[in-house]
């Protein structure tokens, strides 16, 4: 499978661990994987202009970096959102992400995503996930499974391992 990884945070700490180990595992077991720093991107949020339903024939009126993530959307068979939690929801950069997909619907080609959240509290991940099901279902990918971190869990031995083994089992 081509997987891509769309990684909010805008610092390589514990969520860019949650992503290598994901894509550790993703690579042995065969599938191709790229990752996005999204959470270091300049994107916008979506003016909702119509735009790329008219005139735009499916591309944005706002040029900048989520051109970058366009292919991804269009192409990927698997779609992964890791980000940390802010404020009880994945970061801003990581919304305009997701929001700016607008101009094209929906993750076209994608029959799978997953989710990975790392917050510094074990209570801060709900929102994030209630978005993430809402959005999938809306989508019609299959959600292959979600996985959180908080406090000291992060960057553990454990959580590494047990997100490299869900993307070995893939
Ligand atoms: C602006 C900001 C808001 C945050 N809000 C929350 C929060 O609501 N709940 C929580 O548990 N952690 C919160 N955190 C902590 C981060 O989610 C946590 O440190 C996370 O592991 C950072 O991941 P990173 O190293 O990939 O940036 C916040 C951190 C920042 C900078």
């Amino acid at each position: 499978m081509k997987i891509a990884i769309f990684n909010g945070s805008p610092r390589k700490v514990n969520t860019a661990a949650m992503v290598q180990a994901f894509s550790e595992g993703a690579k042995a077991a065969g599938h191709e994987v790229e990752e996005y720093h999204v959470g270091k991107m300049k994107i916008a949020g979506c003016l909702g202009c119509e735009y790329c339903h008219t005139k735009g024939e499916g591309t944005c009126v706002q040029k900048d970096d989520f051109e970058k993530l366009l292919p991804a959307y269009k192409e990927a068979d698997m779609v992964v959102f890791a980000s940390p939690i802010y404020y009880f929801t994945m970061t801003a950069q990581m919304q305009a992400a997701i929001q700016r997909v607008y101009c094209i619907g929906k993750p076209l080609k994608a029959k799978k995503a997953a989710l990975l959240l790392s917050a510094a509290s074990p209570g801060s991940h709900e929102g994030s996930i209630t978005q993430f099901k809402a959005y999938m279902a809306y989508a019609n990918i299959e959600v292959a499974g979600i996985i959180t971190a908080s406090g000291e869990e992060n960057k553990s031995d454990a959580k590494m391992n047990e997100i490299k083994e869900f993307a070995k089992g893939l």
